[in-house]
């Protein structure tokens, strides 16, 4: 479609239509892209959950829809490049967030594709747990006209790998849908696997929809695509301006407060969104890995392509701290121990997963020697991927900054002190020095637009981070509604983190409400699903009366502050336990109950 011919079945008035196509006319493709971003961020504030359907429909016969579940926007991006990707090759497509896919449509689609990633231990992204459930459901329809595809994404190092896209691949198939080609499973090296797949799914569709009736008035349907200067892969240079400790001596823990300067960016973040950060392995660690493999890391070795120095790669572009499986299968194979293929087989499951959780690859590249050389150990470590951390920050208080929170990975094993390697990239950078980030948006994590609901934020820990930016902008707006905090960490003394910030909120009346929960401060363990079920009473007043509820950190705590919100609900509103569970999934269809647990 030419830029500018008559928007086919517009549902703007004449006048506004020619206007925009003036407006419109002589701007190449990339300006167009950026035009269709910018308008679909517009939509997005007005309502969430966009999907494509605002523009004109070719009938279910005629197009493809792709579909994606996703939690920290890798799905998104990979839906989004195939959407792009068929629209250019002519085809009709609706690119929808699984939580906006109309269900009851399932039936009558003709040709499907999801992407969708694994969350918590094999949980759907929170995006897509309606749709699951649905698909799961009795009430799923038969499928025998639809054709699809589903690509998982996940991380090997979890037991759980892509566990939500194969169980949905097999779903749609035994509901009668015709699987196109087989089920794709991409590790954090996600286009390793997803430019493959998406290629297939092109392929595909030009099959399947060349035998399905035209429907008439094709056009090509644009997804809303937000295209953004900057990203994972060409990031902002931002220049740190504070790294302050916020845990007092004596704390177990080490949690920076990191405050960035995003002057030049553009970046207009809103409360709940993530920062992406690239981050550098330490030179230690490096060096440590070169001398025990015998490597020289001046060596040039060519992956891909791409011609670096040993040290480089190790440095900025695979990861050294994460362990996973692949590299423990290669292991195995390179080294020849049969231990580590023993730990390898389905009754050691459980083995595998711990040691994936508590080493990292050098103390296995130590503990199993083996013949490597720079190519083959380039070759076997994963890349580098880079770290999402939520913003502590609204720009309504602290303007061209940004604001982080975070908690510095530090512990010891028999092979001495490991760091995690972007919070110890990011706790040890002083002020002065650059950082690589970019934006990752949550439109799934944002305040109520209606200022005067009550909002309640569950943070313990570093989730509290995306809190303090809630407050910061309901305090700039001078919203109306009530808000209530819950925080907990092990003591009050040297944990507690901006403790004067919350003080001087309920001081000036920003903050109603605050509860704490320190664990290790009594006898028993008390931590914020207790005071959730303690508080019972006023939390489902305040559910009751629309308060829109929060939970961010640990996956763990999400799971028992749900199971204290369901306990609630069964002894406040004296409903069963099914129908509690309906309540909460209500809330979460309201857009009331939303998590950023990582
Ligand atoms: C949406 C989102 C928001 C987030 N927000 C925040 C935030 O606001 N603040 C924050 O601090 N983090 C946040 N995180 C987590 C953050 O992205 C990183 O995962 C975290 O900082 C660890 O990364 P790392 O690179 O330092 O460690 P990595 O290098 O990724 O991990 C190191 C390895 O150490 C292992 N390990 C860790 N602790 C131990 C231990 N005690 N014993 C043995 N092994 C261990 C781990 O299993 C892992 O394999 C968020 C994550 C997401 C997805
Ligand atoms: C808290 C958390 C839990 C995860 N659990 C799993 C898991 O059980 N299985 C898995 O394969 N991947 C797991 N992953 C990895 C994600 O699926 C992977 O990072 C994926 O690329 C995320 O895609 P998304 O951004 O579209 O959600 C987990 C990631 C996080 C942050």
């Amino acid at each position: 479609m030419s830029a500018t011919a008559p928007l086919p079945r517009s549902p703007l008035p004449r006048d506004l239509a020619q206007h925009l196509d003036r407006l419109v006319e002589g701007l190449d493709a990339a300006s167009l892209w950026w035009l269709s971003g910018y308008a679909a961020g517009l939509a997005g504030r007005i309502a969430p959950a966009p999907d494509a359907r605002a523009a004109v429909e070719p009938d279910a016969g005629a197009r493809l829809t792709v579909v994606y579940g996703s939690q920290t926007g890798n799905s998104r991006r990979v839906a989004e490049q195939l959407a792009r990707k068929a629209g250019d090759a002519g085809f009709g497509v609706r690119l929808a967030r699984a939580d906006a896919y109309p269900l009851r449509e399932l039936a009558e689609e003709r040709l499907l594709y999801v992407v969708i990633s694994t969350q918590g231990d094999g949980d759907p992204p929170d995006d897509a747990r309606a749709l699951i459930d649905f698909i799961g459901s009795r009430r799923a329809p038969k499928l025998p006209a639809l054709s699809f595809a589903v690509l998982g994404l996940g991380d090997s190092s979890y037991p759980q790998f892509c566990l939500t896209g194969r169980k949905l691949d097999a779903r749609l198939a035994e509901l009668g849908g015709k699987r196109l080609f087989a089920f794709g499973e991409a590790d954090l090296d996600i286009d390793v696997v997803a430019e493959p797949w998406t290629q297939q799914a092109l392929t595909h569709a030009r099959e399947v929809l060349k035998t399905q009736a035209p429907a008439t008035n094709v056009t090509p349907l644009r997804p809303h695509v937000e295209v953004q200067a900057w990203s994972a892969a060409r990031p902002f240079r931002a220049e740190l301006l504070a790294n302050q400790r916020i845990t007092a001596d004596g704390s177990s823990k080490d949690v920076r407060h990191l405050e960035l300067d995003l002057a030049g960016s553009g970046f207009d973040y809103e409360p709940g969104d993530a920062l992406g950060v690239l981050p550098r392995n330490s030179e230690p660690l490096v060096a440590a890995l070169l001398d025990a493999l015998h490597l020289d890391g001046d060596a040039a070795v060519m992956q891909a392509n791409a011609v670096h120095p040993l040290r480089e790669w190790l440095t900025s572009k695979r990861e050294l701290t994460r362990l996973s499986r692949p590299l423990v299968a290669t292991l195995a194979a390179r080294s020849g121990s049969t231990a580590l293929r023993e730990l390898l087989q389905p009754e050691h499951g459980e083995a595998l997963r711990r040691l994936l959780e508590t080493q990292q690859p050098i103390d296995l590249l130590q503990r199993y020697p083996a013949n490597w050389t720079g190519e083959a150990l380039v070759a076997a470590l994963r890349p580098l991927t880079p770290r999402l951390y939520s913003i502590a920050s609204s720009r309504a208080e602290v303007r061209d900054e940004v604001h982080l929170t975070v908690a510095h990975v530090e512990y010891a094993t028999e092979a001495g002190t490991h760091w995690g390697a972007a919070s110890h990239w990011l706790a040890t950078r002083a002020a002065g020095e650059t950082v690589e980030v970019y934006l990752e948006r949550n439109e799934r994590f944002r305040l109520p637009a209606d200022a005067s609901r009550d909002i309640i934020m569950v943070g313990p820990g570093t989730g509290v981070a995306p809190f303090r930016a809630f407050l910061q902008q309901r305090a700039a707006a001078g919203a109306s509604g009530r808000n209530w905090l819950l925080f907990g960490n092990p003591h009050f003394r040297s944990d507690f983190l901006y403790q004067l910030e919350w003080q001087a909120a309920l001081k000036a009346g920003s903050l109603q409400r605050l509860d704490v929960a320190f664990s290790r401060d009594q006898a028993e363990k008390i931590y914020v699903q207790h005071q959730l079920r303690e508080h019972g009473r006023e939390l489902y007043a305040w559910l009751e009366a629309g308060a829109h509820l929060y939970v961010c950190g640990a996956t763990t705590m999400a799971r028992d502050v749900e199971a204290a919100l369901r306990d609630v609900i069964v002894e406040q509103g004296a409903r069963a336990q099914e129908a509690a569970e309906a309540y909460i999934a209500q809330l979460r269809d309201e857009h009331r109950y939303s998590r950023d647990v990582y």
